[in-house]
């Protein structure tokens, strides 16, 4: 027991134990104790507190030497805690328990002066969104590394040809830099809302004290600036209940996972040697422990299959929150660790396939040889019927018949001799060809959006300066 419990009947050493007649019994304190994953907040419950403090003495409400004893004592804390040697125990609940907790025994009475005008209910509001806003950082800045390789990928592809799917049928041909900037445009929204929700996440909320604000005479706004928020909660009752800014995180994340998860499936099937698209680089795949030929790409298969866990994270957090009344519920203390999961998850997810992204070797013969046998250019034959005068539906018709003969063949259709595609249609001539061949088809498709080289190029420029 530490100095500071010896005041309190029967080793009761919660600061709120005063009230009660008894101590918790183990098991409640092992089921209502947090310190295990929220001492992942400590350090901005700590750059908190020193803002908290600062703002107490700017009032009037801390003394200078109260000041200095706190910051000293929370400046020894931080290098505990770096250190490994922090006294973490249950006995003390939850991160912020523990720090004050150590305070005291530090330097005293200062430290028990410290929580005055604050709850731990604004303090872990404060502290889940200064954690979060450094997160969001992080991510955003993994997510434009992953855009970045995307357009390195995709600069060198755009005259790559490779067959665009519906249904997983052969479509039409597209440039495979066109395929990627797909992508690119999938993770330049999921930038965009992740930054929106920080805007969202960087209010502050202390002062909203328990629910309803303090009697003492308090700077919000000071604390506001010291902590770098953009403004301050502005309903005290909002301010310690809601989680909203956490649940929009989970759901700006569960997108980008979806994303991630759906390249990574492309990438699966690319990889399978009946596509055989791709190679993945040797270092992210694993080999079987019976089948000697095996080399499966596990990598992304992991991060297909971790999706799912952060849509679980997301429906977790939204059922947390759904039944609460305000104001503050201990329910929330829950809401910690499926945002750390997801944060996890989706920054370790982003980093690995970014370097997985950047040792994909491409076999553009395999791409172009799917394109050519898929009768991809079957729309382009029909268009050059349509702009010789033939009413759509009728070249449609036209065409598939077409298709039936060069199946029966076994050529595509550009093996086809001119007066057998004469049969279906008087209005061919010799220039068909360039309309059948995967490189014309491609090039014709020039407008803003096309999958034309030379537009994608365009877009991978364009793109290129929105990262800038
Ligand atoms: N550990 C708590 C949480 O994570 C801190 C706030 C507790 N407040 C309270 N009045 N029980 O939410």
């Amino acid at each position: 027991m530490s100095s500071n419990d010896k005041d309190k009947p029967g080793g009761r050493n919660k600061p709120w134990s005063g009230r009660f007649g008894e101590p918790v019994t183990d098991l409640v304190k092992r089921f209502t104790a947090s310190v295990a994953f929220d001492q992942r907040l400590a350090e901005f419950d700590i750059e908190g507190s020193v803002a908290h403090a600062r703002m107490l003495h700017a009032v009037g409400i801390l003394t200078k030497a109260d000041l200095d004893a706190i910051e000293n004592g929370l400046a020894r804390i931080l290098s505990e805690i770096r250190a490994g040697s922090f006294p973490w125990s249950i006995d003390f609940e939850d991160v912020h328990f523990n720090i004050e907790h150590r305070l005291t025994d530090l330097v005293g009475d200062a430290g028990k002066r410290l929580h005055t005008a604050r709850s731990r209910n604004d303090q872990v509001a404060t502290d889940v969104r200064l954690y979060l806003r450094a997160s969001i950082d992080h991510v955003l800045t993994l997510a434009k590394g992953l855009q970045r390789t995307l357009l390195d990928l995709a600069d060198e592809h755009t005259e790559t040809i490779m067959p665009g799917y519906t249904h997983l049928q052969v479509a039409q041909p597209v440039s495979l830099g066109h395929h990627l900037m797909a992508y690119f445009e999938m993770f330049a929204r999921d930038a965009q809302r992740l930054a929106d929700c920080r805007r969202r996440v960087n209010k502050l909320p202390l002062g909203a004290a328990a629910l309803a604000g303090t009697s003492f005479p308090i700077d919000r706004l000071m604390v506001a600036k010291e902590l770098g928020f953009d403004g301050v909660c502005e309903n005290s009752i909002d301010a310690v209940s809601d989680r909203d800014f956490a649940i929009e995180f989970c759901a700006a994340a569960a997108l980008l996972m979806t994303h991630l998860s759906r390249f990574c499936e492309e990438l699966v099937l690319w990889m399978s040697p009946r596509f055989g698209f791709i190679d993945i680089a040797d270092r992210f795949c694993t080999g079987s422990s019976i089948m000697p030929q095996k080399k499966n790409p596990d990598v992304a298969e992991l991060i297909r299959g971790k999706s799912g866990r952060v849509n679980g994270h997301l429906v977790a957090l939204l059922t947390l929150m759904k039944s609460q009344p305000l104001a503050y519920n201990k329910d929330n203390q829950e809401d910690k660790e499926p945002l750390f999961d997801t944060v996890d998850t989706l920054m370790m997810s982003l980093a690995v396939f970014t370097e997985m992204l950047a040792g994909v070797k491409v076999n553009k013969e395999a791409m172009y040889e799917a394109a050519r046998q898929g009768y991809a250019t079957a729309t382009d034959f029909a268009d050059y019927l349509v702009k010789k005068g033939v009413p759509f539906r009728e070249a449609h018709e036209a065409v598939a018949q077409a298709v039936r003969q060069a199946e029966n063949r076994g050529c595509d259709l550009a093996g086809l001799k001119l007066a057998e595609l004469q049969q279906f249609s008087p209005l061919i001539t010799k220039d068909v060809f360039e309309a059948l061949k995967l490189e014309g088809s491609l090039k014709s498709r020039s407008h803003i959006g096309g999958t034309a080289p030379a537009r994608v190029k365009a877009a991978i420029a364009k793109a290129r300066k929105s990262l800038a």
